[in-house]
């Protein structure tokens, strides 16, 4: 496997950053994850329009333009010759003398990996369900920037795979659901309509979340971009995530509570047909 730092693609075994690098000891950098299938990238524009919103935001400039990090991205994918796989691009502020404050010469690190994934293996689990496990949100103020501070997250999924759950929701203490610790949160009530967190500094805009939206619009199911709880939730008809690395996938439990009739429910499974078609 072949991995592209600093400007070389190099063995992923060889393959080193400074150990004074900010993001190693600040979490001072930015991520993206871009599904690539049948040798080709989903959503790249999104990705890269996400990508340049977060640099911005932690001013960090671009190491290389939009077009230059296309070219490498695809070069990538090629040289380790995967299909199906998952591309993680990583920007840091670079490597400089430990100091808290935004050093003036620091050359930013890319860091560009991929590895085989198979998208078709989620298809079992997309008819089974999975369980969520909720924990209190205890992230900062900027979950909109899609950093490498990811430490609330890990413990959260952590949390959530001693409880045998999927994935972990993060609840306010308001009660609300935010969103989950890698993926979007959504619910559908009686009526059919489906519902998800709106756009604010409490949610990563995910990519999934945007195509799901769109998908949804044109087929004419209702929308309601609006806060829920976890109350709210455990009594809906149906609910599902979204993310990257998990299109569409139906839930069946939240915090043991039984969600809708225990199965990923029509509207889920509708989505998620819609998905997929656009997909494949
Ligand atoms: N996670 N919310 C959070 C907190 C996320 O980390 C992610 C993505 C999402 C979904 O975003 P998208 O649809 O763009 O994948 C929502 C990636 C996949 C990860 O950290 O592995």
């Amino acid at each position: 496997r072949l991995a592209y730092v600093n400007h070389a693609f190099v063995p992923l075994d060889k393959a080193a950053v400074h150990v004074e690098d900010r993001g190693f000891q600040f979490a001072d950098g930015i991520y993206e994850v871009c599904a690539v299938l049948n040798g080709q990238l989903l959503d790249w524009p999104l990705h890269l329009d996400r990508w340049t919103r977060n640099l911005s935001a932690l001013l960090i400039p671009a190491p290389m333009s939009a077009a230059a990090l296309t070219l490498v991205a695809r070069r990538l994918i090629a040289l380790n010759g995967y299909k199906d796989a998952l591309l993680y691009i990583q920007v840091t502020r670079g490597a400089a003398r430990r100091d808290h404050p935004i050093p003036a010469d620091a050359q930013p690190t890319l860091v560009m990996t991929v590895r085989r994934f198979d998208f078709a293996a989620r298809v079992p689990q997309q008819a089974v369900g999975v369980k969520v496990t909720s924990v209190t949100d205890q992230r900062w103020g900027r979950c909109d920037i899609k950093t490498v501070a990811l430490l609330p997250n890990v413990l959260a999924k952590q949390t959530a795979r001693l409880a045998g759950s999927f994935e972990a929701w993060f609840v306010s203490n308001d009660g609300v659901v935010a969103e989950g610790g890698s993926t979007n949160a959504w619910i559908v009530d009686a009526a059919g309509t489906v519902i998800t967190h709106p756009l604010s500094a409490r949610i990563l805009p995910g990519i999934m979340r945007a195509s799901l939206l769109r998908l949804a619009h044109a087929a004419q199911i209702k929308v309601e971009e609006r806060p829920f709880t976890l109350a709210e939730a455990q009594g809906a008809a149906e609910a599902f995530l979204t993310s990257t690395t998990a299109p569409c996938l139906g839930i069946v439990e939240i915090d043991g509570v039984k969600v809708g009739s225990g199965k990923p429910g029509p509207v889920t499974r509708r989505l998620g047909e819609l998905l997929w078609a656009e997909i494949e």
